[in-house]
Formats: C-alpha cells, structure tokens, sequence
C-alpha cells in the first residue's frame, strides 16, 4: 500500500489548504474535523517560521489554534482577511450547507471579510443536488415565531439538543440551533435569501460566495475546484 492510502481525505484537504497561507496574511481559521487539519498544519508551519495571524470562527478553532501557536487576532484590529479555510456539511458546485457544528454565524462572518473563501471537504460532502438539513442560529426568544416561518416555506426545523447536556444545544453566541430539512434544495441562494428575512433567524447555513474547494480523495490525492 502506497503512503498516500492511508492519509484521511479530510487531512488531504485541509493540509493542503494550508499551504495557500504566506507570510503577512490574515487568516481565517474554520471550524470541524476537517478545518482542524488546516489549523494544526498551519501550526507546524508556523513553528518553522510562517508568520500569520489568525481570525478563529469558534471556540474551539481558537482554543486549538492557541494550542498549535498560531497568534490570534480579532475583526476588529483586521476587518479584512486575506484567506478563509473552513470545511462544510455538503457542498454543490459553489454552494455549501455549513453549520453542522453550530458555528455558522461566526463561520460566515469571517468568511465574507475574507478576499478568499477556501471550502476543504472529503469527496462523501459533493452533492449534485443540495439536500443536507440546513443549520439555522435562532434567537432563543423566537424559537415558536421561526418554526411557524420555516413551515411556511416548505421546512421541518428540528430544535439542536445537547449531548451530555440536556435541553438545547447553545450556540457560541447564546443561541439555538435548528436543523431544518427542506429536502432537495433546488434553488439555494433564493432559499438563503427567504430565511435570512425570517424575523428571530440570526444566521442561516447556506453560504454561496466560495473561490475554491479542495476535495480530499479516498487515494490521498486532493482535487481543486476554482470558482
Ligand atoms: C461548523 O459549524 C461547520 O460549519 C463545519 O465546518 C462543518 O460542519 C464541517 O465539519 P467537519 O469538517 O467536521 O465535517
């Protein structure tokens, strides 16, 4: 068996992603399995002499990039990033479903004060056709207000709940989430459009502003797909 075989396709993906970082950069760090092989890459890199701060998403992006010695920074002191590296639940050609880890809000954040926004996924994440169940951050005060919204466009929504903890899961930012199946999501960006309208939704997990995806394979070997 080659050496390549046995690298995790998500590992490929996101190491390799890692790579686009240069000296001088702004970087968003992504959060998930998949990002965090771009996190602790990028920490070797920067124990060998890479000079970059990071923007984390979530935290545990910072917790793990403080871990692997990567200075943190915030929107404030760098409202721009110069690139973004996060995973995704599934993707479409472009379009990516995000927030299986409740962090969508702060994922999106940072990825729209990014000038490059880099998906890294395994291949199981490509779809054809966007049916994955999509992550809605819900101000805990509007739960009931964005269950009977979501039913009038089609939806399930399906309050998050913890696991070794009862009740809700709470979002990094005091909230709920929702998973919501809409089924085959035909027309994603005008979905994303509808429910960043529903009153109490603070952050849906339809992202559709992506540059380039890097599709860890089962061989080791990473595809790049540029906008
Ligand atoms: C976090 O909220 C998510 O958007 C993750 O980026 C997404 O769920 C992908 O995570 P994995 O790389 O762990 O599958």
């Amino acid at each position: 068996m080659k050496n390549s075989a046995r690298i995790d396709p998500r590992q490929a993906a996101g190491e390799k992603a890692a790579h686009l970082a240069k000296d001088g950069m702004v970087v968003g760090l992504g959060t998930g399995t998949t990002a965090a092989w771009a996190i602790e890459e990028l920490g070797r890199r920067v124990a060998s002499g890479l000079d970059i701060l990071g923007v984390p998403t979530s935290y545990q992006s910072a917790f793990l990039a403080a871990e692997c010695g990567i200075t943190l920074t915030t929107l404030d002191e760098h409202p721009v990033l110069d690139i973004d590296i996060d995973g995704a639940d599934q993707i479409a050609g472009f379009i990516a479903i995000k927030g299986g880890g409740g962090a969508h809000t702060q994922e999106k954040i940072v990825a729209s004060s990014s000038k490059e926004f880099i998906v890294v996924v395994d291949e199981s994440k490509c779809a054809k056709v966007l049916d994955h169940p999509v992550p809605l951050e819900v101000l805990p005060f509007a739960r009931r207000l964005v269950e009977k919204q979501i039913q009038k466009l089609g939806g399930k929504a399906e309050l998050r709940l913890g696991i070794k903890k009862y009740g809700p899961v709470i979002s990094d930012n005091g909230n709920f989430i929702m998973d919501v199946d809409f089924g085959e999501i035909n027309d994603p960006v005008s979905l994303g459009e509808k429910l960043s309208q529903c009153t109490g939704v603070v952050e849906h997990g339809i992202f559709t502003k992506i540059d380039a995806v890097y599709i860890g394979r089962k061989d080791g070997s990473v595809e790049i797909q540029e906008a």
